[in-house]
Formats: C-alpha cells, structure tokens, sequence
C-alpha cells in the first residue's frame, strides 16, 4: 500500500465533529462581529514567503515545501495566510480598511509530531488598512471570545518589540552578548548566531536557558512612540479587565512584525495561536504603506485539547423500498428536520442495528410507516408531527 505523507493527517469520526465544532465557533466569533470571509491561493510564489516572513526565519529558509513547476515558476505551498491576504488587499481594496478572516491548510516541513504537523489548519484574522489602538484590541478581545467559546483556559502573553529599527539594535546588542556565550549556547542555537539571532530566544534547550535568562531585553530598546502604544493596549487590556502576561522575550518567528507581539499558551505550554502587528510588511512586498493586525490558530492544536461526544442522528430511516425513502426524505427536508439512513440497502434487521448502533432516537421504518421511539422503546403510526414536536 502506499503510505500517506508524513506529517499529513486524515481527519474522520470523532476528529471530524471537533474540527466541525471549532470552525463553526471560529465563525460564529469572527463572522458574526465585522470580520469577512477570504480564501486565498495555497500556492505562491517564493518570493512572496521570502520577502514576507524573512528569507533567513526558520519558516523559509528551512521548511517551505518549493518546487519548480511545469513552466519553470518556483512555487510553494503556502506556509501561512497573512502575506497572501496583504497581497489581496493591495490588489483590491488598497484604498479601504478590511476585517478579513480565513481558514485553511497551511504546509510546513517539520518535525512531525503531536501539535507540530507538516500539514495542519489554521483560522487567522487579519485587520489591514489605516488602523488605531481598537484595532489591535478588538483582534485580541476576539480572539479571546473565540477560545471561550470552545471553553478553553488559555494564558494570554504580549510584549512589544518596536519597530523594525528598534529590533535590527536590539539584534546586534544580542549577537554581541550570543558571541561571547557561544560556548554555552546548545549546537542549535549557535547555528542560528549569525543569520537568526532573535530566534535563540525562543529556545527550548535546556542548554540555552541560562545565557537567555540574561541576555538584554527588548524593552531597553523600544522608541518612545512604540513604548506608549504599547502602554495604552495595555490600559485597554486592564480596563475591560482581559488578564494578560508580560513576555519581554516573546519575538515570534516572523520578520514582518513591529510593535505588539502575542501569543495565546495553554497550562501545557502550546501556543494555540499568536499574532501581532505589521505596519511595514506593504512596504517590504512593495505594494502599499498600508498597516495590518492579526492573529493565526492552530486548529489541530485545540482539536487535541478539546472533548467532544459524536452526534447521534435524531432520526434514522430503514426500509427496503427506495421510492418511498425518497418520498421521505422530501417530507423530513420540508419540514427541516434532520436524518440519517443506511449507506445501501441491507436487511432491515441489520438498518435497525445500526441505527441502534449509531444512538439514533427515532427509527422510521418506511416499510411499515411506523416510528421507533428507541428511548422510551415505543411504536407509534408514522406522522411528521411526533418529529417535530420532539
Ligand atoms: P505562526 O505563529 O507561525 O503565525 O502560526 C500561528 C499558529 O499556527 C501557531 O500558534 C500554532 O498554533 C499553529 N501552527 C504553526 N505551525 C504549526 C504546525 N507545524 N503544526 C500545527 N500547528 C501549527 C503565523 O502563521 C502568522 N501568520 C500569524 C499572524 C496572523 N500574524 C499576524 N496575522
């Protein structure tokens, strides 16, 4: 047989009703409070990823999935959703302020394992256009309706890393202090010294913790303008009383980022989701001076953490005649209810079994227009009403 793609994952039976669960809660969030709907390409070209994320980041330099295709283009499968969004918006709407959301695959050569996938999904907001302070807040805030809803504890970490010349300083201050703790630095990091230095921080190497624990901090490089913003998100924070963690260290993984910085951690240290602002990333595609906020979850990640029971149907239809099942079936649709039947016909004993199986409430037997109330074990004479009214 051949195998399935490392990394990759089929989602069925019990993974199915969760991933169903959390995009029917992501937008019951996000599209019922401003933000629309937008599907963009999953193939790119290179460049967009390279000028984008940062043609040193980890997500470029190691782990796009690229090839060259028929007529020679050098493509990738899209690694995440905001620069292609950006791209749109340039495109369309440059002139307009847009609340965009999506919901799609995204693909990473990684180290497969749990909550770490070559292939997973990902449901992201992006606010991009002429933006303010209630633009960062309300992705925030949403974003926090959004993993309540699917009653999850979660904590939300933040930080501001300036501005882009704020961060290239603070880079240079860390090479120099990397530099001279290089010895102790774990061979992973030393590899990132030169070209990716800001990463380091986000090492889970034993190794590394203590030249991290003090290593300089962001915070002493950030510019006045910067340092307020970064203090009035904070008052909003506080003043709708969202609960938040300091973390000077949080820098993220992509090079587009300025300013605020976040990231949503459950009690076990996943990273459910994070964002941040990216007023300069039109710029560096070229394509505009227009600002953007946003934020990215990883839905397999809250699959795994959430419990969900499977659905059984309501009502299951058995029967060994097709036309009258057809004749049902229009009836149920017409009156807006539910149902489930058997693949094909088999024997009606093995139809009631599996309806049993399956903890259907309510067997329509199209043979005998009767309904089984499986519950109360009861038969009545088939009639819509008992349907609707239960
Ligand atoms: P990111 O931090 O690279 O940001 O990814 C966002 C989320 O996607 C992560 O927090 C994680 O939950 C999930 N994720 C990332 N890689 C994997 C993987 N290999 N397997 C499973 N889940 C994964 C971005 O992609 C930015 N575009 C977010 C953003 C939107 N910033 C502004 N707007």
């Amino acid at each position: 047989m051949i195998e399935q793609v490392k990394g990759t994952q089929n989602i069925y039976q019990n993974d199915s009703e969760k991933y169903l669960h959390v995009r029917k809660c992501f937008f019951d969030v996000f599209n019922k409070s401003g933000y629309s709907y937008i599907q963009t390409p999953h193939l790119e070209h290179s460049e967009l990823f390279e000028k984008s994320i940062g043609e040193n980041s980890e997500i470029v330099s190691k782990q796009m999935y690229q090839f060259n295709d028929k007529g020679g283009r050098t493509l990738v499968l899209r690694p995440e959703g905001t620069s292609s969004i950006v791209r749109y918006h340039a495109q369309n709407q440059k002139e307009l302020t847009n609340q965009y959301s999506y919901f799609g695959q995204m693909f990473r050569y990684e180290n497969p394992q749990k909550n770490r996938y070559r292939e997973f999904t990902q449901g992201g907001v992006e606010i991009i256009g002429n933006l303010d302070a209630f633009s960062d807040f309300q992705v925030i805030n949403d974003s926090i309706r959004f993993l309540n809803s699917l009653n999850l504890t979660f904590t939300l970490e933040i930080n501001t890393i300036g501005s882009i010349d704020d961060r290239e300083l603070y880079s240079k201050e860390l090479y120099t202090y990397f530099k001279t703790h290089e010895n102790d630095l774990s061979d992973e990091s030393r590899e990132k010294l030169d070209l990716n230095t800001l990463r380091i921080l986000d090492s889970n190497n034993s190794l590394d913790s203590n030249v991290i624990k003090h290593a300089p901090v962001i915070s002493n490089f950030i510019n006045d303008i910067s340092f307020q913003k970064y203090e009035s998100l904070k008052s909003l924070l506080n003043n709708s009383n969202i609960k938040f963690k300091e973390n000077t260290r949080l820098v993220r993984g992509l090079d587009y980022y300025n300013d605020l910085t976040f990231e949503f951690i459950n009690n076990d240290g996943v990273v459910l989701g994070g964002g941040g602002r990216y007023d300069r990333l039109a710029e560096i595609l070229n394509i505009g001076t227009f600002n953007g906020v946003g934020v990215a979850f990883g839905i397999e990640r809250i699959m795994n953490i959430i419990d969900i029971k499977n659905k059984s149907p309501k009502v299951y239809i058995i029967g060994t005649d097709i036309d009258k099942i057809a004749q049902l079936c229009i009836l149920l649709d017409k009156n807006d209810i539910d149902y489930s039947k058997p693949p094909r016909l088999s024997k009606i004993n093995s139809q009631f079994k599996s309806a049993k199986n399956l903890g259907a409430k309510y067997v329509v037997n199209t043979d005998e227009d009767t309904i089984k109330d499986l519950e109360n074990n009861t038969s009545v004479e088939f009639n819509v009403e008992v349907l609707i009214e239960n």
